[in-house]
């Protein structure tokens, strides 16, 4: 039997043409993404806004990215984690706005180890709002495969892109597993001992360590296998290194669909009202009895 394509899943959906639109557009840029990197493998000589030094890929991600979103009309706001500013296209003839990390992972790309692009979709014409509020999110995968996971809030659905440039569906209606596993962000001589208390029960439990460096990659692996990924506050950074709009929220969105959780160890992510384009979080995301015993410890 023919593969289900992202196009046959999103028409049995309920969402609006023009989302259904927006998200192929979106799905269309990852070969070209893919692409670049072979033709992309040197440092740039500026910084993005967290004063880190970006990959030439990032830039040229932001650049693709920002031009096909303009173009399409589709778009009213678009945030990413490499402008300084919100971006408004007031001649758009729909009501999007999008969050994006182009590149997230990007210290990756020169070892060739799986590095992503993040999206959060909301229908009303704004990015700075609660996380819960948004209408689909999505991740491109860029490892072995080419992968995209999309939830336009019926469920969490897995695409990889086939010889034909065609994402077609792997994974139906994800739930997020259990395994014991965790990633943990930060030195850890600059950890705070509530955090460092939670990461010695886990591994007295048996929780297996695996980290990356690549957020994207890191939940993709514990959302189909279980587990609990963190970066958690630290000396010097006590707000946290990973960024609400770009990162936490639609990933928190995705993992929350798929029955999973996403919490600042006090508190839901997804209720965060941001107040800065470059609002940072600590994160506890993954397995939703896993994330809960971190808050346990976190609020305690
Ligand atoms: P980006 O490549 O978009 O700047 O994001 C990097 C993030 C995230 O992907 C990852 O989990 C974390 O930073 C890694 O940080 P450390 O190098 O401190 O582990
Ligand atoms: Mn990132
Ligand atoms: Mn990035």
């Amino acid at each position: 039997m023919a593969k289900i394509t992202l196009k046959q899943y999103l028409d049995s959906t309920a969402s609006p043409d023009d989302l259904k639109e927006l998200i192929q557009l979106i799905a269309a840029q990852g070969p070209a993404i893919r692409n670049a990197f072979i033709t992309n493998q040197k440092y740039a000589d500026t910084q993005n806004i967290y004063g880190e030094t970006q990959m030439k890929l990032d830039i040229w991600s932001n650049e693709h990215l920002k031009q096909v979103l303009k173009k399409s009309k589709l778009v009213k706001e678009l945030a990413s984690e490499e402008e300084a500013e919100v971006l408004s296209f007031p001649d758009a003839k729909s009501n999007y706005a999008v969050t994006m990390d182009p590149l997230d992972g990007s210290s990756l790309i020169q070892v060739n180890l799986a590095v992503g692009t993040i999206i959060g979709i909301y229908d009303n014409g704004k990015v700075m709002q609660p996380g819960k509020n948004m209408r689909a999110a999505m991740y491109i995968l860029y490892g072995p495969l080419t992968t995209l996971t999309v939830t336009v809030k019926e469920g969490i659905y897995m695409f990889a892109l086939n010889d034909k440039n065609e994402f077609t569906m792997t994974d139906q209606n994800v739930k997020i597993g259990d395994k014991k596993l965790y990633g943990t962000g930060a030195l850890q001589k600059d950890w705070v001992p509530k955090h460092k208390k939670f990461i010695n029960e886990i591994v007295k439990d048996g929780f297996k360590l695996r980290y990356s460096g690549s957020f994207v990659a890191d939940v993709h692996q514990f959302l189909k296998y279980g587990g609990v990924f963190s970066y958690p506050l630290y000396k010097g950074h006590m707000g946290g290194k990973l960024r609400l709009l770009f990162e936490a929220n639609p990933l928190g969105f995705i993992v929350t669909q798929a029955g999973g959780k996403v919490s600042t160890g006090e508190k839901n992510i997804l209720t965060i009202m941001p107040e800065k384009v470059d609002h940072r979080v600590p994160i506890y995301i993954g397995t939703k009895k896993y994330v809960e015993r971190a808050e346990k410890i976190i609020k305690g």
